[in-house]
């Protein structure tokens, strides 16, 4: 009798917790309105590697100082080879993926929320709320000329592009879903998506690989080349301030030595086949002397993705954790704040075994900052091909 009751209660329970999760999901998942596209499909499939970055990652045509210490290996670089993958259809899809917040469990967070145009695809906090309301533990990463990247996330633990862009759909903080299959027969369902799938791949069918090769297109489409710096390449810097000036030596100077890590034309790791931060163990990542005990370890030994510098004044805030909020604290970190960690990049150690300090003077570090501002492309800001298609 007693174990009945037990039982009756234990279903009335479960009943309860049904009910409640229903009226969860239904409150928590508003219809979502077809995008508004244009008639004709933009152009993506014409994206060319700018000529300072073509040939891969670091090119030997980039006309600069003799003193920047710039890598000039021609290396084939990671994604790249999905440049010439791209078809307008297909980028096209991959535009509505991007910015769909069906592909989050409870329609509430699309990878266009942690990954805002405006911010050059950043988002601009500290860490990301995802789809249930908790915070991602690592900033959100600017999406910069991911192609031409080897490494992606933070800790550098994915190369592949197209393996990694459905990531974030089964994370359980970002969008939660249960499994690709899961979202490719919730998108089947709706309106709009049988016609554009077709479009791209020649019938309505919807899965996984179809989705990751949209998603992967239309990131690939995204190339960042047009800053005040890119435009100094042409026209021998004469569209810079003579602070800009001294903060690009400075860049590329031994002393600063910030272009041995943020090197060639995307501004990132040296990490090609042969190149110092090529090596397995390292996959383009490095110890800065952040902490010396870090809470997360990155890809171990506290070494993180030695990132791009491009469009680095909307990306803020800083570093994997996003704990400095300005490019000023990030300059004063390399200036005075580097820690003595076990695992500290070797050249940021001095000769008498402690952590060099730069002794950089006032102007020296406003002018850094003012060269690290010219790597802003606005025009990526105002193009709509990557603008967000669904009227909110
Ligand atoms: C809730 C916020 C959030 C959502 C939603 C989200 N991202 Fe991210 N994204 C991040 C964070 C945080 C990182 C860094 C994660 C890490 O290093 O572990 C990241 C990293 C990335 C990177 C790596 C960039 C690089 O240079 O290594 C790419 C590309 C990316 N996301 C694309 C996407 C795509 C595509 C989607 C949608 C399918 C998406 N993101 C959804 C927060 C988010
Ligand atoms: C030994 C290699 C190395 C050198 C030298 C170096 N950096 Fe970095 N930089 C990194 C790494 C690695 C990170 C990411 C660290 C993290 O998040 O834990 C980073 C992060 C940054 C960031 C923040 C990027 C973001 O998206 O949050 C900026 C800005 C930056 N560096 C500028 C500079 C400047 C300016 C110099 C020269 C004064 C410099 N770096 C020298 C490796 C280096």
């Amino acid at each position: 009798m007693k174990n009945a009751l037990y039982l009756l209660r234990w279903q009335m329970l479960s009943l309860l917790a049904i009910l409640a999760a229903c009226e969860l999901a239904v409150e928590k998942a508003p219809e979502i309105a077809a995008p508004d596209l244009p008639g004709e499909f933009y152009n993506y499939s014409d994206v060319e590697m700018p000529p300072q970055m073509a040939g891969g990652f670091f090119n030997g045509g980039m006309v600069i100082d003799n003193n920047m210490l710039i890598n000039f290996v021609d290396v084939p670089v990671g994604n790249t080879f999905e440049m010439s993958n791209i078809t307008d259809a297909g980028a096209t899809l991959g535009r509505v993926l991007f910015y769909d917040r069906q592909l989050s469990i409870n329609n509430a967070v699309a990878c266009g929320s942690c990954h805002r145009q405006e911010f050059a695809f950043a988002d601009g906090q500290t860490g990301s709320p995802g789809f249930g309301g908790k915070m991602t533990p690592r900033n959100s990463m600017a999406i910069v000329n991911v192609a031409l990247n080897n490494n992606l996330f933070w800790d550098s633990r994915l190369a592949s592009l197209r393996e990694m862009v459905i990531q974030p759909v089964q994370n359980h903080i970002e969008m939660g879903m249960e499994s690709m299959d899961v979202l490719s027969s919730k998108l089947a369902k709706s309106d709009f998506y049988p016609p554009l799938f077709e479009a791209a791949f020649g019938s309505p069918e919807v899965n996984e690989d179809r989705i990751a090769s949209a998603l992967t297109q239309f990131l690939s489409a995204m190339i960042t080349a047009n800053s005040k710096f890119d435009h100094g390449q042409e026209n021998g810097f004469v569209n810079f301030s003579e602070l800009e000036k001294m903060g690009k030596a400075l860049f590329f100077s031994e002393r600063a030595m910030c272009s041995s890590c943020h090197s060639g034309a995307n501004f990132s790791a040296p990490d090609g086949p042969g190149d110092p931060y090529g090596t397995p163990t390292l996959k383009g990542t490095a110890n800065i002397g952040l902490d010396l005990v870090y809470k997360d370890n990155g890809k171990g030994e506290g070494q993180f993705k030695i990132p791009s510098l491009r469009n680095i004044a909307l990306t803020a805030p800083y570093m994997h954790d996003g704990r400095f909020n300005t490019l000023e604290e990030v300059v004063e970190h390399y200036n005075s704040g580097i820690q003595a960690h076990r695992n500290l990049d070797p050249k940021f150690i001095g000769p008498d075994g402690n952590p060099k300090r730069l002794e950089l003077n006032a102007l020296e570090k406003s002018a850094l900052v003012a060269f690290l501002k010219t790597l802003t492309d606005e025009e990526l800001l105002r193009d709509i091909r990557f603008s967000d298609p669904f009227q909110r």
